[in-house]
């Protein structure tokens, strides 16, 4: 059933663990993240980045979701990810997602804050909840190349959620999109220097593909409620398609490797759903 992020993200963050954030790129992907959280009994969410949707459009990605999570009883949030500007929100938000995010994390601080509270405003009159970002993490989302991690300053932050009015925050805390160049090392003092300003607002991690997870789990047991993982999912996904082709090259039918590929994509969110404790949740 599709929901609002807002009660099953407090409700983590209020509990010690954390909902699965799992990017789709199509629509078996969408279908594997959804019948994992179901086979698992866990709140899910479905999100996709703005350069996602620049190749696949929004009501597209909406309508997918919303088919896929009406068949299952589970909790499903439908989530803009990466928000890149207003434009784009605004578009999520007709088309029926129940959650978004403006991530205006590259620009100085007073303009992230007018940025996102400008989003937050427009959102929250349609009762749907935003997360926003403070502090860069690094590496490649959507063409963003900044190589930089700056960590997010917990003065900055406690300012940052006072003045927006946002429901969640993304921080950077060492992570970084994509997979590590450099073994990765969380900086937990600084989640729990931020966690101590930022009150009841849940922390979302991003860049988790390549952390390992006893690491994810200690940040979920800290204060992280919202784990996004986009890299692990396309590798096994794109993994399955090129192991399927090179075991039958004479293939053609599409739902053959799609459906191996499919398969693979559901096996590893059900084994994410089980580190970040929200297995049995629902
Ligand atoms: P990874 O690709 O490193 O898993 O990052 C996912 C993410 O943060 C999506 O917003
Ligand atoms: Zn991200
Ligand atoms: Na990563």
């Amino acid at each position: 059933v599709l929901v609002k992020s807002k009660e099953m993200i407090d409700k983590a963050f209020k509990n010690g663990y954390a909902i699965g954030a799992f990017n789709a790129e199509n629509m078996e992907m969408a279908e594997a993240i959804v019948e994992a959280a179901e086979e698992m009994n866990a709140p899910v969410i479905v999100q996709t980045t703005s350069g996602t949707l620049n190749t696949t459009p929004p009501e597209m990605f909406y309508h997918m979701v919303k088919a896929a999570a009406d068949k299952v009883s589970v909790p499903v949030v439908m989530h803009l990810d990466h928000g890149d500007d207003f434009e784009r929100v605004a578009r999520c938000l007709r088309t029926g997602y129940t959650s978004v995010m403006i991530d205006a994390s590259k620009k100085p601080f007073e303009e992230n804050v007018a940025i996102t509270k400008e989003v937050v405003k427009m959102a929250h009159s349609m009762g749907i909840p935003v997360e926003a970002e403070l502090g860069i993490v690094g590496g490649k989302e959507d063409g963003n190349n900044a190589e930089t991690v700056a960590f997010t300053d917990p003065e900055e932050a406690e300012k940052f959620v006072k003045a927006t009015n946002v429901d969640f925050l993304a921080i950077g805390i060492g992570n970084s999109h994509g997979f590590y160049k450099a073994e990765p090392k969380l900086q937990y003092d600084v989640l729990e220097a931020v966690k101590a300003k930022t009150g009841d607002v849940p922390l979302v991690l991003h860049g988790t593909s390549g952390i390992p997870d006893e690491d994810v789990a200690k940040a979920v047991a800290m204060g992280i409620a919202k784990v996004n993982y986009a890299t692990e999912l396309r590798a096994v996904f794109t993994n399955a398609i090129k192991s399927y082709l090179s075991e039958d090259e004479k293939v053609v039918d599409p739902k053959k490797y799609n459906s191996a590929a499919k398969q693979a994509v559901k096996e590893l969110v059900k084994q994410k759903i089980q580190v970040l404790g929200s297995d049995g949740k629902a």
